[in-house]
């Protein structure tokens, strides 16, 4: 393993504690960049697209000569890379062949709620499954069985009636969502439109999803995770230890652990998702004589920004995206450059490595102009509600995470936004609480007092909420009637009760 010290903080400015690996680690950037597999429908008519994923326990091969047990949509980790068209309706039924139940949501989709993946609407195991002893001593896991519960598969049903993003779809169970995503259950789902597709950005081959997240492994290979099989809170001693959230000190991207892309010197979009549990990064990219090469931001959460930004480095909380464009064309052949995390120190500094192969022809550009964002004007707001996350009790025995001082009830609702009204929602923090918010998209409006960061400017879903700062927001949710979730995208407080429902009327 790569000496840390024992689980000692990491300096990404959070205090969550670090899980160093027992297993022994490749060399950075001896592993080539994976890249998902496109998944296609099983058929298609005038309206629809339906595809089949199913879950499953597998073996990937991530650390050399070692075999890592996961959970994985069609048994891999990403799963399958989902592509989508605006308003082409989709549906993707998921057998579970899984032990335990799960819950899909897409993140970014503007879904209904039947299909939105509220916690406690579990697809149960199709060999059949009962909560067992792991249940007994939960803090609120009565509620686990009053959703609504589907056995062996399950149809989800995805409008996409919504612009060009970068969405990703993983697990949300109620209590599990960060040991099931942990163990494998994330992937990647894109949404084209024309506006995108008639832009020059770099396409087909030359865009690449990168999911990144940190990991740590046990001598055999199994990730290693607090209390993988049984529910955190339960036992005694992890609370203290990894209430703050679970860290590891591997960096993955697209499984792969700290891996080298062989790039064209040309031009490449990569979107860029910190699907990791806990951890918080600052990107930045650097040649082998340490000059810093920008990224060129196109997009966010929500798609296209309506001006491309030029980054020197990319702070990205847990479920941010970000869309950028990388120019290798100025590099000769030979020339590597480095993609660091700036918050991190030894082996969670490295993330990967380009390696310029070859002069190409490339015309693609990023124009001056991407997009056009209607700007939801917050004078018009008809309602201002207060979010605070912080730490607190979520019963006698156990602490957690809180909003407005309440850990999640999946039969409370916290509020009732109108369809179609624009609200202001006002968010504080006492520490790093990445939030996000189901069903639509957001504007920032204003962040401590500053305005919004041209990179922040555009749609968003997850906001990266910071120590003791309030964040504010406009939101407008359209369409669909029924219960979201808000909540914080640190899984591990996620799991540990920070979440709340809002049911739009
Ligand atoms: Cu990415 Cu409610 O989740
Ligand atoms: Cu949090």
């Amino acid at each position: 393993a790569v000496a840390l010290g024992a689980c000692g903080r990491d300096s990404t400015g959070q205090t969550a504690q670090l899980l160093p690996s027992r297993a022994s680690l490749p060399k950075p950037y001896t592993v080539r960049l994976p890249i998902p597999p496109v998944k296609k429908p099983l058929r298609s008519d005038a309206t629809t697209d339906y595809y089949e994923v199913v879950q499953k326990v597998a073996d990937a091969r991530i650390l050399p000569g070692l075999r890592t047990p996961i959970l994985g949509y069609d048994g891999i980790f990403p799963g399958p890379t989902l592509i989508s068209r605006s308003g082409r309706r989709i549906v993707v039924r998921h057998r579970n062949e899984l032990p335990v139940p799960t819950v899909v949501h897409l993140h970014g989709g503007h879904t209904p709620a039947s299909s939105d993946g509220y916690p406690i609407d579990l697809l149960l195991p199709s060999a059949g499954w009962s909560p067992g002893a792991s249940h007994a001593s939960t803090g609120h896991g009565a509620a686990m069985m009053t959703g609504d519960v589907a056995k062996g598969q399950r149809d989800y049903t995805y409008p996409l009636d919504q612009r060009a993003a970068t969405l990703w779809y993983h697990d949300h169970r109620m209590d599990f969502t960060a040991p099931q995503v942990y163990r494998g259950l994330a992937g990647f789902h894109l949404v084209h439109d024309d506006e995108e597709a008639a832009l020059p950005l770099p396409k087909g081959e030359r865009d690449i999803p990168l999911m990144i997240c940190d990991r740590a492994f046990e001598h055999d290979g199994a990730f290693r995770y607090p209390s993988l099989d049984r529910e955190l809170r339960s036992t005694p001693g992890v609370d203290a230890d990894f209430m703050e959230g679970v860290l590891g000190d591997v960096i993955l991207v697209n499984g792969a652990p700290w891996p080298e892309l062989e790039v064209d010197a040309a031009r490449y979009r990569f979107r860029i998702l910190n699907a990791s549990n806990a951890r918080r990064y600052q990107f930045a990219l650097r040649t082998g004589d340490s000059t810093s090469v920008p990224f060129v931001q196109v997009g966010g959460d929500g798609g296209l920004l309506e001006r491309s930004v030029e980054l020197q480095s990319i702070v990205a909380a847990p479920a941010e995206r970000f869309d950028v464009v990388v120019d290798f064309s100025g590099y000769r052949p030979g020339t590597v450059v480095t993609m660091t995390n700036q918050l991190g120190s030894g082996p969670t500094a490295r993330v990967m490595r380009f390696r310029v192969t070859r002069k190409v022809r490339d015309d693609s550009r990023v124009p001056d102009r991407l997009s056009t964002i209607e700007r939801l004007d917050p004078a018009k707001a008809v309602h201002t509600r207060e979010w605070r996350f912080a730490r607190g009790v979520i019963n006698e025995e156990h602490k957690g995470w809180t909003i407005n001082g309440k850990p999640f009830d999946p039969r409370r609702m916290d509020a009732r936004p109108r369809l179609g009204d624009i609200e202001i929602w006002r968010f504080t923090a006492d520490l790093h609480h990445p939030v996000h918010i189901h069903l639509d998209p957001f504007q920032v409006l204003r962040r401590g007092n500053h305005s919004p960061s041209d990179s922040e400017s555009g749609w968003k879903d997850t906001v990266d909420l910071r120590p003791t700062e309030t964040v504010e927001v406009a939101v407008r949710f359209t369409d669909h009637r029924g219960a979201f979730m808000l909540h914080c995208h640190n899984l591990e407080h996620e799991d540990m009760a920070m979440m709340a429902s809002f049911a739009t009327v």
